[in-house]
C-alpha cells in the first residue's frame, strides 16, 4: 500500500525540448507562412536581454519594417538551425544520447501559412512525417507541442490575434488535421506552450498588435478564454483521432515564496502564483476558478463567452500538468522598500538573496523544482512533465571541438537531483524534457549565442557560420544519465 519509489520509473520520459521557431529555420521553404516569430527584432545592442520590448507588444509599423529588406529595421527571419534539412543527422544524435522522447513543437504555418486557408499544405505535413518516422526508427517518442509562441503572422495582422473568436476555429482546424493526420505517429500532446504568458508577453503569446488593444488586461484574458476553449477542443480532436492520446497543457512555473514573514508579502505571493496557476487551475480541472470573479472584478474585465464554453472546457481538460522551470523569485508586497533587489521581469518578484543567478540573471533553485512539482501535483493529480529547465550560458568551442560545460551540467545534475525527490515524495512524473537540446536561437533575447544545449551548433547571433554540429560534455554526461535511468548523475 505505501511503496517507497527510490528509483525513476522504468518508462521514464527522458529527452530534451525544441521549438519549431528557434529550430528549422528554412522559415520560407516548403510553402510555410510567415509567423509572428519570423519577425522579431534582434537587437544587437542590447545583447544580454531578456524577453526584448516585441516581446510585449509590437505596431503595424514595427511589423512592416522587419519585413521590409529596404528597411534598417529589416531582421531576416528566425534563421533557427536549420533542423529542417538536417533533422536526419540531429534525430540521430538525440538518439545516440538514449532519448526516449523528444519534446518539439509543429509550425503551424507549415501546415496553414496564412491560418485561414481551408486546404492545408501538403509538403508542410510531410515534412513532419518524415520527422516523426525518423523519431520512431530509434524509439523516441515525441511530444508535440501545437502552438509554441508562433501562430500565423496574418491572424494577427487581419484578426487581432486570440482577442478574435474566429482564432479558436481556424486553430482547431489546424489541431484536427494534424491529431488525424498523425494519430499513428504521436500519442503525446500539448496545446499551448507557456500558456500564462498572455499576462507576460501579449505579442507573442496573443498576436495581440499595439494599436488593436488600448485596454491589454481585458485583451489578455479574453484572449486566454479563447485559448482555453481552443485547447479543450484541440484535446478532442486529439483524443477523437487516437483514444490513447495523452494531451497536456504547459505552464511557465516560478516557484514564488514569500521575501519575508510579513503576512502582506505571503498573500502577494499567492496573488502573484495565481498568474500562473490561474490557467493550470482552469485546464487541468476544466473550470475556472473560484478567485477568478473577485480578480476579474478588480481588474475591471468582463469576459465574452458564449454558452457552450463552460461545457466545453470541463469535458476536455488536460491529462498530464507539464511547465517549464528555470528559476524561481521571491515577492515582496513592499519591492520599492528593498534594497539592492531589484525587480525580476520574469518571476515578477525580487531578488532572492539565498540565491546564485545565470548570467541573465536568472536565480537558480533546483529545491524549488521538488516544491513546484509536488505543487502542482497536490493540486490536480495528474502526471507531471518536466517540459522544460536548464541553463543559457555562452559556451566556448575549444581547440579540437571541445566544450566543457561543466556548469551545465551541474545545473542539471542538482535539477534531475531533486526530480528524483519528488518521485520519492509519491508524485507520478513522467519525464524530462531539458530545454534546447540542441543549440539554437533563444526565445527572449533572439540571440544565439544563449546556448543550452548538449550539440553545440556552429553559428553566430547573426545566423552566420557552419551549422556544424559538436558534441559538448553535457552530451555524454546526458547520456549515461539515460542509460543508468538516473542512477549515475
Ligand atoms: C521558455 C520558452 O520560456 O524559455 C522557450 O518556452 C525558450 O521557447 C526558453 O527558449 C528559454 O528562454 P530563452 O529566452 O533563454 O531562450
Amino acid at each position: 500500500m505505501f511503496e517507497l519509489k527510490t528509483t525513476f520509473p522504468e518508462n521514464f520520459l527522458w529527452g530534451g525540448a525544441a521549438a519549431a521557431n528557434q529550430l528549422e529555420g528554412a522559415s520560407n521553404v516548403g510553402g510555410k507562412g510567415l509567423s509572428l516569430a519570423d519577425v522579431y527584432i534582434f537587437d544587437e545592442n542590447t545583447p544580454k536581454k531578456n524577453w526584448s520590448d516585441q516581446w510585449h507588444l509590437m505596431t503595424h509599423k514595427q511589423i512592416e519594417e522587419a519585413q521590409d529588406p529596404a528597411s534598417e529595421k529589416y531582421y531576416p527571419k528566425r534563421h533557427g538551425v536549420d533542423f529542417y534539412h538536417h533533422y536526419k543527422e540531429d534525430i540521430a544524435l538525440l538518439a545516440e544520447m538514449g532519448f526516449k522522447a523528444f519534446r518539439m513543437s509543429i509550425a503551424w504555418t507549415r501546415i496553414f501559412p496564412n491560418g485561414d486557408e481551408l486546404i492545408p499544405n501538403e509538403e508542410g505535413l510531410a515534412f513532419y512525417d518524415r520527422v516523426f518516422d525518423e523519431l520512431n526508427k530509434y524509439g523516441i517518442e515525441p511530444i508535440v507541442t501545437l502552438s509554441h509562441y508562433e501562430m500565423p503572422l496574418h491572424l494577427t495582422t487581419k484578426y487581432g490575434g486570440w482577442v478574435s473568436r474566429k482564432v479558436i476555429d481556424f486553430f482547431v482546424r489546424y489541431a484536427t488535421t494534424v491529431a488525424e493526420r498523425y494519430k499513428h505517429k504521436v500519442k503525446y500532446w500539448m496545446t499551448f506552450n507557456e500558456i500564462n504568458c498572455v499576462v507576460h508577453h501579449q505579442y507573442v503569446s496573443l498576436g495581440v498588435i499595439e494599436e488593436n488593444h488600448p485596454n491589454i488586461e481585458q485583451a489578455m484574458f479574453q484572449g486566454a478564454h479563447h485559448q482555453f476553449v481552443a485547447s479543450a477542443l484541440a484535446t478532442k480532436a486529439c483524443k477523437e483521432s487516437n483514444p490513447q492520446a495523452m494531451v497536456g497543457c504547459m505552464v511557465s512555473y516560478q516557484l514564488l515564496v514569500p521575501y519575508s514573514c510579513d503576512p502582506d508579502d505571503v498573500q502577494a505571493t499567492v496573488d502573484k502564483q495565481r498568474t500562473s496557476l490561474f490557467f493550470t487551475d482552469v485546464q487541468a480541472r476544466g473550470y475556472y476558478p473560484a478567485y477568478t470573479a473577485r480578480m476579474f472584478a478588480e481588474k475591471n474585465i468582463v469576459l465574452k463567452t458564449e454558452p457552450e464554453d463552460e461545457q466545453i472546457m470541463k469535458d476536455y481538460p488536460v491529462d498530464y500538468v507539464s511547465f517549464s522551470y528555470y528559476m524561481s523569485g521571491a515577492v515582496s508586497a513592499h519591492p520599492e522598500k528593498i534594497e539592492g533587489a531589484e525587480g525580476n521581469l520574469l518571476t515578477g518578484g525580487v531578488k532572492n538573496p539565498y540565491l546564485p543567478s545565470s548570467d541573465w540573471g536568472w536565480q537558480i533553485d533546483p529545491k524549488g523544482l521538488r516544491t513546484a512539482i509536488n505543487q502542482l501535483y497536490d493540486l490536480y493529480q495528474k502526471p507531471v512533465l518536466v517540459a522544460e529547465n536548464g541553463l543559457g550560458a555562452l559556451d566556448v568551442l575549444q581547440e579540437g571541438d571541445v566544450i566543457e560545460d561543466d556548469y551545465r551540467i551541474d545545473y542539471l545534475k542538482e535539477h534531475i537531483k531533486q526530480i528524483k525527490e519528488a518521485i520519492a515524495d509519491g508524485v507520478d512524473v513522467m519525464g524530462y524534457t531539458s530545454w534546447g537540446c540542441i543549440d539554437m536561437v533563444s526565445a527572449g533575447t533572439n540571440q544565439m549565442s544563449k546556448r543550452y544545449g548538449y550539440i553545440y551548433v556552429d553559428q553566430d547571433d547573426m545566423g552566420r557560420g557552419t551549422k556544424r554540429r559538436i558534441k559538448k560534455k553535457s552530451f555524454y554526461w546526458y547520456k549515461n544519465v539515460i542509460a543508468t535511468n538516473g542512477e549515475q548523475l
